[in-house]
């Protein structure tokens, strides 16, 4: 029995792919490298000294797809293939529900043909949308997207439990990441986003190397401690084992199951600036300007249901974060 992990050679899939594998799962990996490398693959093979099928395929192409069911005994599914940049889906919308939310479907329906029925979906605390107070809590109601890219992890939550209305065979998993950061210690993989990045830790990693100036920090003026926004960062690699407490979880019992993956902690972007500083030793030029249009100004996630009911709770700091992030730079440049 295989997992099929689609966008495994992307930031989280393959750590997540890694720990999959540390847990003595089998997988197959479908990517077609859009906003990843072939290397990656190698590192994850490094990195465990196990071995995987790969196809190099766009999730979906409904052939390719059918060809991987076939050919493999594949009992469920986790996606990364989703895109994944807020700012950019709102300039293309169209490519993010074609890719989004049509791929999804394919898969689903794939799934449903070759009688797979367990999918850990890779949800957003982005669905709980300005409405709700902090911190988030699953049983609180869905809030408005707002963005292409937060509409999208809406709509697909609710294609999910509409699928498992219709069929209760089905057993469906939606994690609500907060913000993941971090890569494997190794410094084998890691996030490497193409041109200038949008979210906070890459833009720190490449003012730190000096490849970029300064950090605009992104209003100084917000109701909170230090007038900077709060987040709910966590280690990429808490992240990825949450998946497999997820697996395990849908292999109990059928149903769906709603878990944020956060840490339940807020920092304020200052907080970060000043802890990777200290943990990697490297200076980081910031300055404080305008907000960010669509930017909340605080949210973080109650962690108690995903403890209580999976036994995952994020276990790297703020400063495990900041120092893996900085050791995949350096270990890159190394390699070229
Ligand atoms: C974090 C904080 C910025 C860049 C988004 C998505 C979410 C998830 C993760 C994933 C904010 C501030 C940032 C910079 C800054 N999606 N910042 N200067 O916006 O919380 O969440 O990414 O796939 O769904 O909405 O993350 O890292 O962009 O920002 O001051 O150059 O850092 O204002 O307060 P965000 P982020």
């Amino acid at each position: 029995m295989s997992v099929l992990v689609t966008g495994g050679a992307g930031y989280i899939g393959s750590h997540t792919a890694v720990e999959l594998l540390n847990a003595g799962k089998d997988i197959v990996i479908i990517d077609d490298f859009s906003n990843s490398k072939p290397e990656v693959l190698e590192n994850i093979k490094k990195i465990t000294g196990k071995d995987f099928k790969f196809y190099e395929m766009d999730y979906a192409d409904r052939e390719k797809l059918e060809k991987v069911f076939e050919e493999n005994n594949i009992d469920s599914v986790m996606n990364f293939a989703g895109f994944k940049a807020v700012g950019e889906s709102t300039k293309k919308p169209i490519e993010y529900y074609i890719n989004n939310v049509s791929g999804a479907l394919v898969l689903f329906d794939t799934m449903r043909k070759y009688n797979v029925k367990k999918f850990v979906f890779s949800s957003s605390a982005t669905v709980y949308g300005p409405e709700n107070p902090i911190p988030y809590k699953e049983d609180m109601p869905v809030g408005t997207a707002s963005s292409p890219y937060g509409s999208t992890k809406i709509f697909i939550e609710q294609i999910l439990k509409d699928i498992y209305k219709a069929d209760n065979e089905w057993s469906v998993a939606l994690l609500r990441y907060f913000n993941p950061i971090g890569s494997h210690e190794s410094g084998l993989l890691g996030e490497e986003p193409q041109g200038i990045p949008n979210n906070l830790m890459p833009y720190i990693v490449r003012v730190a190397c000096g490849q970029l100036k300064e950090l605009s920090v992104f209003g100084g003026d917000y109701d909170t401690p230090d007038g900077t926004c709060i987040r709910d960062y966590l280690h990429v690699v808490d992240l990825a084992k949450g998946h497999i407490k997820a697996l395990d979880k849908l292999n109990e019992g059928n149903g769906v199951y709603i878990y944020n993956l956060g840490t339940g902690v807020g920092y304020s972007v200052l907080d970060v600036v000043n802890t990777f500083m200290k943990a990697t030793g490297k200076d980081v030029p910031y300055r404080i300007t305008e907000r960010r249009a669509g930017d909340l100004p605080a949210f973080y996630a109650d962690a108690t249901k995903a403890e209580k009911e999976l036994g995952w709770k994020a276990e790297k700091s703020l400063e495990d974060m900041c120092r893996d992030s900085w050791h995949y730079i350096e270990v890159s440049r190394k390699n070229g």
